[in-house]
């Protein structure tokens, strides 16, 4: 059965805590220890020189994941994992969920340094609904990114992307590694008249950052705090988007109108949300159904399933756009 790694604290006076919790009650251990944690603040993060420098390294511990025609690059998490615990002091969070062997440490690191499996039913279900050429120039945001292959799907079709998740470790360990691997075709032209060797070389010296950052941007930090941040920037007054991907972030109820009301700040009119998720999370209480119950009362969104599997543990994909 599957079941996350880590306690919850369940909050009885959250009204969209899933009713049938009370039977969940004996697998859900309060944890005192996240009581008094405060939701990281959302900040802007950019791609770092260090990043650039380990790009080779990066490339030795990459493997292609093939989405129809759209290769997607991405390093693999077994290596990122150790990586990161050996340069802990830069990584604390993640090193910390590594060390007391958790998925996710509620408030401290969600989740975002492993690839969870409904990501891939949703690139899968991209891949299958809608044509690549449609992402040219769409505005795409990969929300609770993890190693953003979401965004990096889109990314690499055309769309303009904005990554953002809750750990800035993540972003700068595993998502913006990943994107860059993604990149190369976009960097400035090189001297013709180099060899293989230096080319390739160029091409890491020579990536044009302010470039790329037109098109990719990195957030970490809360929700709600995200959607504050990014709506109060006047470069952010136009910038909402045409889509917003986000898989396995429903799983804590009392995270789940955070996601709702940054769907609801984020989104353009006629824009669509796709969430990926498991259709119940045993021992945390979310779930697709009470997250359905959730958008119900909340009117502002309408709402459909457009994918499932039963088989294992139930996943399913919902569509939502504004009433
Ligand atoms: C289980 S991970 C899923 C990562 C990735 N989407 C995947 O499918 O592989 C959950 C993600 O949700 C995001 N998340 C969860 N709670 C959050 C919160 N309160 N604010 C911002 N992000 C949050 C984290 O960034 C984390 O990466």
């Amino acid at each position: 059965m599957f079941k996350f790694g880590f306690d919850v604290e369940v909050d009885s006076n959250n009204p969209f805590v899933n009713k049938n919790l009370e039977s969940e009650k004996e697998v859900i251990n309060t944890s005192s220890k996240t009581d008094k944690r405060e939701w990281y603040k959302a900040e802007k993060v950019t791609i770092g020189v260090e990043t650039l420098e380990n790009l080779d390294v990066y490339k030795l511990n990459a493997t292609t994941l093939n989405i129809a025609d759209v290769p997607i690059q991405h390093i693999v998490t077994g290596f990122l994992i150790e990586h990161i615990t050996c340069n802990a002091s830069d990584n604390k969070d993640i090193a910390e969920a590594e060390q007391t062997h958790s998925d996710l440490i509620p408030g401290v690191y969600e989740g975002g340094a492993k690839i969870w499996e409904c990501t891939e039913d949703l690139l899968q279900y991209l891949a299958k609904s809608i044509k690549p050429q449609y992402w040219d120039g769409k505005r795409v945001l990969d929300l609770g990114c993890g190693a953003g292959l979401l965004g990096i799907y889109a990314y690499r079709c055309g769309a303009v992307v904005h990554f953002q998740d809750y750990n800035k470790d993540v972003l700068t360990q595993i998502t913006i590694p990943n994107v860059m691997l993604n990149v190369e075709t976009q960097t400035k032209p090189v001297d013709e008249k180099s060899n293989a060797i230096e080319t390739e070389m160029k091409i890491e010296e020579n990536f044009n950052i302010e470039l790329l950052e037109q098109n990719l941007h990195f957030y970490s930090g809360d929700w709600w705090e995200y959607a504050e941040l990014t709506t109060k920037s006047a470069e952010d007054k136009t910038n909402k988007f045409d889509y917003i991907f986000t898989s396995e972030t429903i799983y804590n109820p009392q995270n789940q109108q955070k996601l709702l009301d940054t769907f609801y700040a984020k989104l353009s009119t006629d824009g669509v949300v796709l969430v990926a998720a498991k259709t119940y999370y045993f021992g945390v209480g979310g779930g697709l159904r009470q997250f359905e119950e959730l958008i119900t009362s909340d009117k502002r969104f309408q709402c459909k399933v457009v994918w499932s599997s039963v088989q294992g543990v139930g996943r399913e994909i919902l569509e939502l756009r504004f009433k």
